[in-house]
C-alpha cells in the first residue's frame, strides 16, 4: 500500500497559494453591472422593503450611486425607471422628459467614459396594467403594436447618451425592431443587450414592489416556460440574427444549466440577471444569521461565472467591485 493513493488531488488545495494559482473561474469588477432604480419626483431614497440595502434612488442618489459603481471599476450600471404617472400605452417610457431617459442623461453626465450606462428597454414601468407591451382591445398583449414602441424607446434612450439599449419584454422580432430604429437613426453605435432568455419567474418577486408594479396575473404569455431548454436556444438564435451584440439568460440561479447551453452554443458575449429573488433569498438567510452573508453572495457569483456568464448583472456590484479590488 505505500504510495496509495498515487493521485492527491488534495495537493492542489493545500495552501492559499497554490489554491490560487489553479483557481479556474475568476471575478473581476469589470464583469459585474450594477441594476438601479431612479424614482421620479422622490426627494429622499426609498427603500425596498423586499431588497434589504436597495433603493428607489432619487436623481440625485442615483448620480452619486453611479460614480460609486464607477469608482468600484464596475463594468456598468443598468438603469430602470419608476414613474409618477402610467397609463394604457407607458407614454413614460418615449418620453424625453420621462424619468428614465433623464436618469440615463444623469448618468452619463456622471460616468463620462468610465462605465457604461445601459437602459432597460420594457413597458412594464410605465404601463398602468404592469404588462410589458400594450394591449389590444381583448386585454392581450399586442406583439406587434408593442414592437413601435419599443422602437421608440430605443431612439428616446440613445438620444439621452445611453451607451447599451436592453431590450426585456421578450416580445417576438422586438431586438430586429429596435436595431432598425437605431440604424435608422443614426445610432449604429447603440449596443444592444437583449435579454434573449427570460423565464417565467417566481424569483422576480422583489422586483414589482422595487417598481411599484401594477401587474395583475402573470406573464406566461411572453415569458418562458420555466421546464424548456430548446426553447431557450431558440431565442438566442432569433436575437443574434436579429442583431443582439450581448446576449442575457435570466433568471440566473435556477438556471444555471441554461446559461452554460447558450455560452456554448454562440459567440457573442453571453450575460445573466442575478436578480431581485436571488438577491432577497441570501440578505434573508444571512439576517437570519443562518449563512455568512460575504461568502455566500461572492459563492452565487463565482457559481455563475463558471457556468458561463462572461458578465452578471448583480444588485451587489458595488460592494463586491470594492471587496474585490481591496483583496
Ligand atoms: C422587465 C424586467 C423585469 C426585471 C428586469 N426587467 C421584470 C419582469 O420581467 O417581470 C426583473 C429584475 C429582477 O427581478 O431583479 N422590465
Amino acid at each position: 500500500m505505500s504510495g496509495f493513493p498515487e493521485v492527491r488531488p488534495r495537493r492542489l488545495r493545500s495552501s492559499s497559494a497554490i489554491r490560487r494559482l489553479v483557481s479556474e473561474t475568476t471575478l473581476e469588477p469589470r464583469q459585474l453591472i450594477l441594476p438601479m432604480f431612479v424614482r421620479e419626483g422622490a426627494r429622499e431614497p426609498i427603500a425596498i422593503s423586499s431588497m434589504p440595502g436597495v433603493y428607489q434612488h432619487t436623481r440625485d442618489t442615483a448620480r452619486k450611486a453611479v460614480a460609486e459603481a464607477a469608482q468600484a471599476g464596475l463594468g456598468g450600471v443598468m438603469l430602470f425607471g419608476v414613474p409618477l404617472e402610467k397609463d394604457e400605452r407607458g407614454s413614460g417610457a418615449i418620453d424625453p422628459n420621462g424619468i428614465l431617459n433623464v436618469a440615463i442623461q444623469d448618468a452619463v453626465h456622471e460616468a463620462g467614459d468610465d462605465l457604461l450606462v445601459m437602459g432597460d428597454l420594457c413597458l412594464d414601468e410605465f404601463t398602468s396594467h404592469g404588462h410589458c407591451g400594450v394591449l389590444d382591445e381583448a386585454g392581450r398583449v399586442d406583439n406587434d403594436a408593442t414592437l413601435e414602441l419599443y422602437a421608440e424607446m430605443g431612439i428616446a434612450q440613445a438620444s439621452a447618451g445611453a451607451h447599451v439599449v436592453g431590450p426585456s419584454g421578450m416580445m417576438d422580432g422586438q431586438v430586429g425592431a429596435i436595431r432598425t430604429a437605431l440604424d435608422g437613426a443614426g445610432f449604429q453605435d447603440t449596443v444592444i443587450l437583449a435579454y434573449a432568455v427570460k423565464y417565467a419567474s417566481a424569483f422576480f418577486g422583489p422586483f414589482r414592489e422595487a417598481v411599484d408594479s401594477s401587474l395583475q396575473g402573470d406573464r406566461k404569455t411572453y415569458q418562458q416556460d420555466p421546464g424548456n431548454a430548446r426553447d431557450a436556444l431558440r431565442e438566442v438564435d432569433l436575437d443574434v440574427a436579429e442583431g443582439a451584440d450581448i446576449v442575457m439568460v435570466k433568471p440566473a440561479l435556477a438556471y444555471l444549466d441554461i446559461i452554460r447551453q447558450v455560452r456554448d452554443h454562440v459567440n457573442v458575449p453571453v450575460a445573466a440577471y442575478n436578480i431581485s429573488g436571488e438577491y432577497a433569498m441570501v440578505e434573508a438567510a444571512a439576517a437570519n444569521g443562518w449563512i455568512d452573508r460575504e461568502k455566500a453572495i461572492l459563492e452565487t457569483l463565482t457559481s455563475i461565472r463558471r457556468a458561463g456568464a462572461d458578465t452578471i448583472l448583480t444588485y451587489w456590484a458595488t460592494e463586491v467591485g470594492n471587496l474585490l479590488r481591496h483583496r
